[in-house]
């Protein structure tokens, strides 16, 4: 792994106020901040066991600390937000996109928006604020073959994640299904999104050798393994547009008559989402 150097963010954060509130419960975010919302990024699980559900961290999809250009980049996200997102219906914050992650990705609760621990991630993201988003990657919108996707997940997978999925603590593998990996709600439980982080990013020391059609079968089986629910997962997308590979039905597309996905096999969540802020 690439090591992180704050050296970059520090250059970036002196000199230069960053602004993200001025009520005296938000001051400027300082270097120590940001510091602090990286830590918690990296060691989710241990700083705030209460609100992980599983053994990920935030690091563990947005690569080398969220800089990776094929892995869900941070780079200039903090300028583009708040904006309208279809998933919750509305238009998010920062605080509740990161909160959407928390409870899905990390199968966790949410985190109080004004609180110490979100501001200090959000000063971590500040850091990147000005940096140009990288162009977005080929997306992998193929059909999977699940019997396919079975052998290479065993050739290409298991030595670092497992073979049961639960991954290898001492590779630094996290579980990618069980009750340790991501929610049903997460976008990693879509295939298109799960084949095309494989894609450019898997295997971790050979990223970028599978093919398209390789990703999407390894994907496809990876989703037909057992994971944790998330309760509310119903009503997203409330105005009926889920993408295509959604693996669960909503209520606004059952309504408009849209294909209901195969069941998918769910393990009982352990950490509710709902938290006082939470509209789910
Ligand atoms: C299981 C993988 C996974 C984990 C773990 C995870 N995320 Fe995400 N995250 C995603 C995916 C997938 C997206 C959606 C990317 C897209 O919209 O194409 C995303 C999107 C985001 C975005 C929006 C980026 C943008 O530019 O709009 C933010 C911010 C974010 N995540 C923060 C976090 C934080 C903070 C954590 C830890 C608390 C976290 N994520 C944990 C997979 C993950
Ligand atoms: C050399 C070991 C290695 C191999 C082989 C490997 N991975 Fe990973 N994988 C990792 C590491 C390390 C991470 C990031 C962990 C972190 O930083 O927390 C990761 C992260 C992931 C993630 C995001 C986090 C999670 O656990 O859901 C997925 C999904 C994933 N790998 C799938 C795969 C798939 C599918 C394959 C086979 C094509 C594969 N990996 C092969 C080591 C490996």
């Amino acid at each position: 792994m690439r090591a992180f150097r704050l050296s970059r963010f520090v250059r970036l954060l002196v000199g230069v106020p960053v602004i993200v509130g001025c009520t005296e419960r938000a001051p400027t975010p300082t270097v120590a901040n940001a510091e602090r919302g990286l830590a918690l990024m990296t060691a989710f699980r241990d700083s705030l066991p209460e609100h992980s559900g599983n053994a990920l961290r935030c690091v563990s999809c947005h690569l080398d600390n969220g800089t990776r250009p094929t892995a869900m980049s941070w780079l200039g996200t903090a300028a583009r937000y708040p904006r309208y997102r279809a998933r919750p219906g509305y238009e998010e914050t920062l605080a509740r996109r990161i909160n959407e992650c928390i409870a899905r990705s990390l199968a966790g609760k949410m985190l109080p928006e004004d609180g110490q621990e979100m501001r200090d991630m959000l000063a971590y993201m500040e850091t990147m604020r000005a940096s140009a988003r990288p162009a977005p990657v080929d997306s992998v919108k193929l059909l999977g073959d699940v019997a396919h996707g079975e052998a290479g997940y065993a050739g290409q997978c298991a030595r670092c994640h497992g073979a049961n999925g639960a991954g290898l603590p001492a590779l630094a593998a996290p579980a990618v299904w069980g009750s340790e990996s991501y929610a049903i709600g997460a976008g990693m439980a879509r295939q298109y999104t799960l084949a095309t982080f494989v894609r450019h990013n898997m295997p971790f020391d050979h990223a970028d050798t599978l093919t398209a059609q390789e990703a999407a079968d390894i994907a496809a089986y990876v989703l037909t393994q057992p994971r944790q629910d998330h309760p509310g997962k119903e009503r997203d997308w409330p105005k009926g547009d889920p993408p295509s590979d959604v693996a669960y039905a909503t209520t606004a597309a059952v309504a408009a008559g849209k294909p209901v996905p195969p069941d998918r096999p769910l393990l009982p969540r352990r950490v509710l989402p709902d938290s006082l802020i939470s509209r789910h």
